[in-house]
């Protein structure tokens, strides 16, 4: 049997030897006379390669002086323990082979923005944006193991919809053969007729949101984390959201403390991400806004300065609950002043911005028509969500989080666009 190949985090965990071998790219090369320096990546790390003339066929030294970066290759040598080295071990080969020779790498860490999002497809190698997509995928596995504790049930609604749930303005519309249907921003709905056989439930689509906002939180289109449950009030759904992204914290911290820190990222901050997180009303909000000298009146949405200006001093996120019925959706349920709704909204710390927008669901058919008339949409097109309110009507709750806004968070970094490989952008659907 052929020998497996090894990789290079387990190298520097240990398994060294006189018999390893390796495949990857190369991501830095330099040579001077007898001796070849490469930095070698796969998945897992990336290590010093050390090449001397006379210790490979010199075909094979020829080849490796050859090779530019991003060529893939695969070599086979001893390991040599080395201080200076990152990771403190460097290889020897005895054999080296590049298996595709790269033409010359477009791309440099100095490249503007724009460069680097049309070379997106090759920038995806930076170390930036391969640290931020382990911690993504860590985020995405705790995330499922937190549901599956909590008895919910992952499922699949489609996201091709007639409902712009989120407002009419916000929704890209296109031709579904001779009708019209939307992109979904939101999986709500479907999720809220799940609960009827279900109870507790959850899924993770695509949501899209044709919002002309160019800021460092907007996509276009993003991983859109929902959960339903039945029989679930306003404050226990804050609580169960309270519970998910303390959850989140703690074990990310644990399991990608490297990759947090390579991105700038404290993890000990996020273990003291736990219940309970602060808590205020819009109008207490609005106080606190004029108080910093906002302009600030009941009925304004927030802006990113305004939430900035909230949460700059909190080391928690914040939860701002009750706003006024006319800034929020259609579905939410009204509160006894009759005035605002059971809902809340978690923001970030430090500016991050909205993670997760919640709400107790209103079951009040009449109430929901007037808020959708007063929108423009086609009332026929929520026929079967009123059913729900006909059949077996149930107090419910849920919550919807953008899981590119958690990241960006969690990761300290500047900008949303990073924290998906393909960012669709107002201006941008290429690559
Ligand atoms: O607050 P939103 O619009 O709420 C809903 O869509 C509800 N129907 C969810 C539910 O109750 N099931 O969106 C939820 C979250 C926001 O808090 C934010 O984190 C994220 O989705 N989000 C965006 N993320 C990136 N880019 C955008 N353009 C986003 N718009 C919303
Ligand atoms: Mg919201």
């Amino acid at each position: 049997m052929a020998q497996a190949w090894d990789k290079i985090h387990d190298i520097f965990a240990g398994k060294t030897g006189d018999n390893i071998q390796i495949r990857g790219w190369i991501h830095r090369t330099r040579s001077s006379g007898k001796l070849i320096f490469l930095q070698v990546r796969d998945a897992t790390g990336i290590i010093q390669v050390t090449i001397e003339k006379g210790n490979i066929p010199d075909t094979e030294f020829q080849a490796a002086k050859k090779a530019l970066i991003e060529s893939s290759v695969a070599l086979k040598g001893k390991t040599i323990k080395d201080k200076r080295a990152p990771g403190g071990w460097e290889i020897h080969p005895e054999s080296f082979t590049v298996i595709n020779y790269a033409d010359i790498f477009p791309i440099t860490e100095q490249h503007s923005t724009e460069v680097l999002l049309d070379h997106r497809h090759l920038w995806l190698r930076s170390q930036q944006l391969t640290q931020i997509m382990k911690i993504k995928s860590s985020l995405l596995q705790i995330i499922r193991e937190w549901f599956a504790q909590h008895n919910f049930f992952e499922t699949t609604p489609s996201v091709i919809t007639t409902n712009a749930a989120e407002g009419g303005a916000t929704a890209f519309t296109f031709k579904y053969f001779d009708q019209k249907a939307f992109l979904s921003q939101t999986a709500q709905m479907y999720l809220e007729a799940l609960i009827f056989s279900l109870e507790r439930v959850w899924c993770l689509t695509p949501s899209f949101r044709a919002e002309k906002s160019r800021t460092r939180r907007h996509l276009i289109e993003y991983s859109h984390l929902e959960a339903e449950e039945a029989w679930l009030d306003n404050n226990q759904n804050i609580a169960l959201q309270e519970d998910l992204v303390s959850y989140v914290c703690q074990k990310i911290s644990a399991t990608c403390a490297s990759s947090l820190k390579a991105l700038g990222s404290n993890p000990l901050n996020l273990q003291k991400i736990t219940p309970p997180f602060p808590k205020i009303t819009y109008k207490e909000a609005i106080l606190r806004l004029q108080k910093k000298g906002f302009d600030a009146t009941w009925g304004d949405d927030f802006g990113v300065l305004h939430e900035k200006a909230l949460t700059e001093d909190e080391e928690k996120p914040l939860f701002i609950t009750h706003f006024p019925q006319e800034i929020k959706a259609f579905y939410m349920e009204l509160s006894p002043d009759g005035k605002t709704v059971e809902c809340s909204d978690m923001l970030a710390p430090q500016g991050y911005g909205e993670i997760i927008g919640g709400s107790q669901r209103s079951e009040d058919i009449s109430s929901m028509k007037i808020r959708l008339k007063k929108q423009g949409a086609k009332l026929e097109n929520y026929e079967w969500f009123f059913d729900l309110r006909r059949f077996g009507s149930i107090p419910h709750s849920g919550f919807g989080m953008g899981i590119e806004r958690l990241l960006c968070w969690i990761t300290q970094q500047e900008h949303i666009r990073d924290m998906t490989p393909f960012p669709r952008l107002v201006r941008r659907a290429y690559p």
